[in-house]
């Protein structure tokens, strides 16, 4: 089978398509043909050998957490699940031990870490990790859920988001950035959302958005989202600059979340503003299988459309990072192996 694979840190141009054996599943996995694999930039930042999870002794290295396709075949043991299943891979990889797998949530696992290798003409997972998918959902559509959906989902209940709340959303334009705006839309919620790019702003407006703010100047976006309102939560998936911010803007007792580091990954942090103004900074990774099976069901009912910029042949796996690092995409973007 064909893979693309990270043969070289060095971003888009270090993929490479391989040849590697089609896997047999152990006991208790399951081997799925990839129709469809989402990128992250969690993906970008092992391609650019910005992560300490991959070094140069890993290589060639095939990345991919959002798979999405149909069940090839089964090892012992593998019950719920069979060949022919159309199927979401949840990315979670959790101990099954510690204290948070016994009594949740999942995604505190003591031992957390996430499934790499959907970039791939056939993947081999954890059979317990796949949630099966209805008739009427497909598997491109699927792909965009786990880890961006699954994380902005898992951050608005953090962030304890409700009908009439105002949500601001630095960077909303990407994964986890519409992700926000689309669910907390589907809550009642309203939300400001920023890109550098007028011509993405106008997309998000028809998902959405309430407030289109253009603008990466952290300076002057402390200006002009202060003038539309006072947001009761901050989604804050870019870090750097935009923490501060996020919380000199956020109202009395206001929430903010934060999962990446996109901008950064230092901020500083107004101690008094905090304590005084009683906010709370909490951190949150992914989400829970449960809360994908939800995500799917959105889908299913027709609440939500995962917003999906482009796909990708397996071939092209370079274009769609390169599309990504060159911030071109509004919302996902899909490798469909
Ligand atoms: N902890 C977790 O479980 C988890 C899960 C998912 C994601 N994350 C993290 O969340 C972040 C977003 O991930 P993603 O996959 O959604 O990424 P993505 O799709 O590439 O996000 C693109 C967004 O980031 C903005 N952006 C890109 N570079 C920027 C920069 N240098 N300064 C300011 N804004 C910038 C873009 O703004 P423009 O519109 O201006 O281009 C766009 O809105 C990453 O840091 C990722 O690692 C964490
Ligand atoms: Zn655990």
């Amino acid at each position: 089978m064909r893979a693309a694979a990270f043969s070289d840190l060095i971003g888009p141009e270090g993929v490479t398509i391989i040849e590697q054996p089609t896997p047999d599943p152990g006991a208790g996995e399951a081997v799925v043909d990839v129709e469809a694999c989402s990128i992250n930039r969690h993906d970008l930042w092992i391609l650019e050998g910005d992560s300490a999870m991959v070094d140069a002794d890993d290589l060639p290295f095939v990345s991919g957490l959002d798979v999405a396709g149909v069940v090839r075949s089964v090892g012992d043991g593998v019950e719920r699940i069979e060949p022919g299943d159309r199927v979401v891979l949840c990315p979670n990889e959790t101990c099954g031990r510690c204290q948070f797998c016994r009594e949740g949530p999942e995604n505190h696992c003591e031992e957390f870490s996430l499934y790499h290798g959907g970039l791939a003409e056939a993947a081999r997972v954890d059979a317990d990790r796949l949630v099966p998918l209805p008739a009427s959902v497909g598997t491109t559509a699927a792909a965009a859920l786990p880890t961006a959906y699954l994380t902005a989902r898992h951050m608005l209940r953090q962030a304890d988001v409700a009908a009439g709340d105002l949500i601001f959303v630095p960077g909303a334009t990407g994964g986890v950035g519409v992700a926000s705006v689309q669910l907390a839309d589907a809550l009642g919620a309203r939300t400001i959302g920023t890109s550098s790019s007028a011509e993405k702003l106008d997309r998000l407006r028809e998902l959405g958005l309430d407030h289109a703010v253009e603008g990466v100047d952290p300076e002057t976006l402390r200006e002009t989202v202060g003038a539309i309102g006072t947001p009761d939560a901050v989604i804050n998936h870019l870090g750097g600059p935009y923490t501060d911010v996020g919380l000199d803007l956020l109202r009395r007792g206001g929430r903010m979340v934060v999962c990446g580091r996109t901008a950064g990954n230092e901020s500083e942090i107004d101690i008094p503003d905090l304590f005084l103004g009683h906010k709370r900074v909490i951190g949150s990774t992914m989400g829970t299988q449960p809360e994908l099976r939800r995500l799917v069901d959105l889908v299913e009912s027709g609440d939500l459309e995962p917003e999906i910029e482009a796909t990708y042949p397996l071939g092209a796996t370079d274009e769609a990072f390169g599309a990504m690092r060159d911030r071109e995409a509004v919302g996902k973007i899909i490798v469909t192996p």
